[in-house]
C-alpha cells in the first residue's frame, strides 16, 4: 500500500474571541500524493492559510492528526517539526518575507546553509537564481528588485533545500496579472523539473487550473471541485 506524502486526518480548529469562538474545520479530511501538484480555493477567512500552516507543522489543531509520509507530525518531538519544516516543507508567502541585509543569494542560501555548510549553499543558490532567471541579480539586495523578481528569489529560497512538499499561500496575490503569470511560469516549471508537491491557495481560479488537482474549503469542509 502506498503512504499518502501528507495526510490530515479529522483536522479542527477554533479561535476563541471575547465573544465568539470560529471554528473553522469541521473534521477535515484531505490526503495527497507524492508529485501532486494541488489547489485550495476558498472565501477570505474560510481557514486557507491556518490550512496550510497546519501541514507545514507551524501550528498545531485542536483535534486531528497531520501526517507528513506515515509520521504525525504534531506528535513527534519538536526537533523532529524543526527538522520537517526545514528539510520536507517549502513555504512560499504572498508577501515574500525576504532579509533585507542579506543579498539575494544569501537570501537563498540560508535554509541550506546549516546542512550543507554556506559554499556549497550558495552554490545550489547560484544554481536555482540561475533556473529562476535571476542571475544577474545576485548580489543585489530584495529591497532593489521589483515585487516579481523578490517572489522569484522567494521561490528559490523554498525550493533550496528540495524539498518533497511546497506550500504557496497566495503566492502572486501582490502582483498584477502578468507579473504574476511570469512567476507561476517559473514556479511549475521547477516543480516539474525537479519532482515536488505542491499545495498551492489561491483566490484566481485560472491560477487553480494550473494544479491537476482542486480543492474549496468552504464551511470547514475541504472539497474537491472542478474548476
Ligand atoms: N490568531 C487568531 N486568533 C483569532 N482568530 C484567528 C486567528 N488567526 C486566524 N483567525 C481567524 O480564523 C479565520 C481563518 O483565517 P485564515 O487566515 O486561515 O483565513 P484565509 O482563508 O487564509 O483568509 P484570506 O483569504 O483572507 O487569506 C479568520 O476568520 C480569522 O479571523
Ligand atoms: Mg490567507
Amino acid at each position: 500500500m502506498n503512504i499518502p506524502l501528507l495526510r490530515t486526518s479529522l483536522l479542527e480548529r477554533r479561535y476563541k474571541t471575547a465573544h465568539t469562538q470560529i471554528d473553522l474545520f469541521k473534521q477535515l479530511c484531505f490526503e495527497m500524493s507524492e508529485k501532486d501538484t494541488v489547489s485550495i480555493m476558498g472565501a477570505s477567512g474560510s481557514g486557507k492559510s491556518t490550512l496550510l500552516h497546519a501541514m507545514g507543522g507551524l501550528d498545531c489543531p485542536d483535534a486531528g492528526e497531520v501526517f507528513f509520509r506515515g509520521d504525525s507530525i504534531y506528535k513527534m518531538g519538536h526537533r523532529w517539526r524543526g527538522t520537517y519544516r526545514n528539510q520536507h516543507v517549502g513555504f512560499i508567502f504572498q508577501s515574500y518575507h525576504l532579509l533585507s541585509e542579506l543579498t539575494i543569494q544569501e537570501n537563498v542560501a540560508l535554509p541550506a546553509q546549516i546542512h550543507k555548510g554556506r559554499k556549497n549553499a550558495m552554490h545550489m543558490a547560484e544554481e536555482l537564481l540561475d533556473a529562476i532567471g535571476l542571475s544577474d541579480r545576485l548580489t543585489h539586495r530584495p529591497q532593489e528588485l521589483s515585487g516579481g523578481e523578490q517572489q522569484r528569489v522567494a521561490i528559490a529560497r523554498a525550493l533550496v533545500n528540495n524539498p518533497s512538499l511546497i506550500l504557496a499561500d497566495e503566492p502572486t496575490g501582490n502582483l498584477d496579472a502578468a507579473t504574476g503569470e511570469k512567476v507561476l511560469h517559473y514556479l511549475f516549471q521547477l516543480i516539474e523539473s525537479r519532482g515536488h508537491s505542491l499545495v498551492l491557495v489561491t483566490h484566481t481560479q485560472q491560477v487553480a487550473e494550473l494544479c491537476a488537482k482542486n480543492y474549496m474549503l468552504k464551511a470547514g469542509i475541504l472539497k474537491e471541485v472542478d474548476v
